[in-house]
């Protein structure tokens, strides 16, 4: 078992039980992570919805499935390609958003997960996660595929520098499947797409990795 992966078991073990805010009271499971444990892109997004708390896995129900079509539009394999999470690993009651105290109490969890995937970007899927991870003055329509400079607390360093990429949530794109140009689900695709060819091209440069061809499917 690689370091990572059994770091991220240690702080899922740790998490499991959480009581640190009220969602837990509902909960039928708190909701981790899936994809893999070294992805160089990390897909950060909100909550888990019915179907994540059912089985305890992201990006299970109606918005995985989306989220899936968009990674295979890309050709990214989200189980070697692709750690995916959310701001909080337990659903909100009665399909509400987290509350911010929520968002807050499950935020050393993020920040510890985010230092052991140590992804080379993060991808912020929708408003919740644009604005907790970039901040409040970031408007996700008009700042969607945007990348900002953002710092997160270290481990070697008190702070590390990651990109993050703005993206729309897969669940508003299914609200509005719109593949004309400038529509929402064109939009997400081709960001998904800019969003990996960001870091094929980074690895290409630092490692000598050649790049994946993004656009086959399109
Ligand atoms: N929506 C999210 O924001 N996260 C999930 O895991 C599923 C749906």
């Amino acid at each position: 078992m690689s370091a990572q992966l059994a770091l991220l078991r240690d702080l899922k073990q740790e998490w499991e039980h959480c009581t640190k805010c009220d969602l837990h009271r509902g909960r039928k499971h708190t909701v981790f992570a899936s994809g893999h444990e070294n992805a160089d892109v990390m897909l950060i997004a909100e909550m888990p919805g019915r179907d994540e708390d059912e089985c305890g896995y992201p990006f299970v129900g109606k918005a995985g499935r989306q989220l899936d079509m968009i990674a295979e539009y890309a050709n990214v394999d989200i189980g070697k390609e692709l750690h995916l999470t959310n701001l909080v690993q337990c659903q909100p009651p009665k399909g509400r958003s987290a509350f911010e105290h929520e968002i807050l109490a499950c935020w050393p969890r993020l920040v510890r997960q985010i230092q052991i995937v140590a992804p080379l970007l993060i991808i912020a899927a929708g408003r919740a996660a644009a604005h907790r991870l970039v901040g409040g003055q970031v408007s996700v329509t008009k700042d969607r595929g945007q990348i900002f400079d953002c710092n997160f607390p270290g481990v070697l360093t008190d702070e590390v520098r990651i990109p993050v990429f703005v993206m729309l949530h897969p669940a508003d794109v299914m609200r509005n499947p719109d593949m004309n140009p400038g529509g929402a689900l064109r939009e997400t695709l081709d960001d998904f797409i800019s969003a990996f060819e960001i870091v094929d091209k980074m690895r290409e440069e630092w490692f000598g990795t050649p790049p994946k061809n993004r656009r086959i499917n399109r």
